[in-house]
């Protein structure tokens, strides 16, 4: 059975949904209950509970139809052996099995979704380190799943039921983080007119996440030493020593080795901070699961706005295939959002961020892989004059109703042409009208 249809439809619509999909539906559930800020804790425990019930009888199933799928194998492997052929290719299975394997253990992935080997292999660490209170260092790309990784740290610990603080080293002025971190006594500066407690107490039992780790300044970063050190924290104006017993989890997108190699990062701050050591990887490393994650995310923003999954034109669908995704899976995400929220029933390129829509001309096959256009070769003069006719057709159409705000007639009577002749060419290109109405309503929102 497969989760995921690879084809313009989403899954959830045309294909039967695995029991490992859905048990990653009900962990997606679990884990948004968990962070429910609307909810009561009382009520998040109920929900939770229930939640939690739901997937173990799935997984139940989940058994039961494995143990009939390997009798069968086992069988049909008997009635091959003659012919020495593999069992069911052993490699490509792998990754599956790994998550299989992690979901059976009741490992909980926050929505972490993916099988590539890179993240299965962070996960199976997250998984080890989670019970421990060893820190834990996050490094990859912007957009790579760095704090999503962390709360997956944290929901399978033992300290889940506690504060997860997360503060962003690089967003707090130098003069403002002592207090920031370790609070504040009132009077100790203009300004501190009450007593404050800093992110480590707000942790005390429970994770504190130090996000961009490594744009804290030097000065900040022999603090914390003295806290990794200590388990002790002082209120600036305090002589008071509080101790804390928070579990560090720190993310970087730099590399901290050679900044401390450099200077600019303590060395001793780095390997208390990497006692474990996760990488994520980049979007472009596991290009493979591109289609599925469009899929996933398609779905998601699907049920978040309430409406039918958005289909994609052969090219857009092209398009999203082959770009480079410099933001990650966090741009794939909102890509999808976008298009779900800015398409009728099909969402095309002209539903893209303008900086990375493909110049009109160039659509005709696609981006590539750097997110650039390329041009496939026509097999004759005519089929070329007529591609490049037709591309040139539907960028007028597209730019003209992107100015009209999507009314047909206005772009009739502003260009003189016939409107049921213009209806005729939107149907060619599968151009909706309606949608450059809700584009130029949202670019107006936005500005
Ligand atoms: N493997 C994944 N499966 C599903 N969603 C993911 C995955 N990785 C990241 N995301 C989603 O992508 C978005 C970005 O993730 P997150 O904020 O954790 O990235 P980050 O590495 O911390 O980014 P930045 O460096 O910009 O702070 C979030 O919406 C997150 O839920
Ligand atoms: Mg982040």
């Amino acid at each position: 059975m497969k989760l995921y249809n690879q084809g313009a439809t989403p899954a959830s619509v045309t294909s039967p949904v695995s029991f490992a999909g859905l048990i990653e539906k009900i962990e997606i559930l679990r884990s948004t209950l968990r962070w429910a800020s609307r909810l009561d804790r009382p009520e998040i425990e109920k929900l939770l509970k229930q939640a939690t019930t739901l997937r173990d009888e799935v997984m139940g199933l989940s058994h039961k139809e494995r143990f009939v799928q390997a009798a069968a194998s086992a069988e049909t492997a008997a009635g091959s052996a003659d012919e020495g052929a593999p069992p069911q290719q052993e490699v490509e299975r792998m990754p599956r099995e790994r998550r299989q394997a992690l979901m059976e253990r009741s490992f909980i992935f926050e929505g972490t979704f993916g099988d590539n080997p890179k993240l299965l292999e962070a996960l199976e660490i997250a998984e080890k380190a989670a019970p421990t209170d060893l820190p834990v260092l996050i490094d990859g790309e912007s957009g790579t799943g760095k704090e999503l990784m962390a709360k997956v740290i944290h929901a399978n610990g033992s300290r889940t039921d506690k504060p997860f603080i997360s503060v962003n080293c690089g967003a707090i002025p130098d003069s403002l983080l002592e207090s920031e971190l370790f609070g504040h006594k009132k009077g100790a500066f203009t300004g501190a007119s009450n007593d404050r407690r800093g992110k480590f107490e707000s942790a005390h039992t429970g994770t504190i996440f130090l996000d961009e780790i490594g744009e804290l300044p030097l000065t900040g970063q022999v603090k914390l030493l003295r806290v990794l050190e200590a388990h002790e924290i002082q209120r600036v104006g305090s002589d008071e020593i509080i101790s804390v017993d928070a579990r560090i989890v720190a993310a970087t997108n730099k590399d901290l080795r050679k900044m401390s190699e450099a200077g600019t990062f303590r060395e001793d701050l780095f390997y208390r901070l990497s006692v474990i050591h996760v990488s994520l990887p980049a979007l472009r490393e596991r290009h493979d699961e591109i289609p599925l994650l469009v899929s996933y995310f398609s779905d998601e923003a699907a049920s978040m706005l309430k409406r039918a999954p958005v289909r994609l034109t052969p090219r857009l669908r092209d398009f999203l295939l082959h770009y480079d995704y410099p933001g990650n899976i966090r741009e794939l995400r909102n890509l999808m959002y976008r298009l779900s929220c800015l398409a009728g029933d099909t969402a095309d390129l002209a539903q893209l961020p303008q900086d990375i829509r493909p110049k009109p001309a160039l659509a005709v096959v696609g981006a590539t892989a750097s997110g650039g256009t390329d041009i496939a070769m026509p097999t004759s003069l005519s089929e070329a004059k007529r591609a490049a006719s037709d591309e040139a057709e539907r960028a007028f159409l597209e730019r003209g109703l992107q100015e009209v705000g999507g009314t047909v007639a206005e772009l009739a009577r502003r260009f003189d042409m016939n409107r049921s002749h213009l209806q005729m060419l939107l149907k060619k290109h599968g151009i909706h009208s309606k949608d450059f109405r809700a584009s130029r309503q949202a670019d107006g929102s936005k500005a």
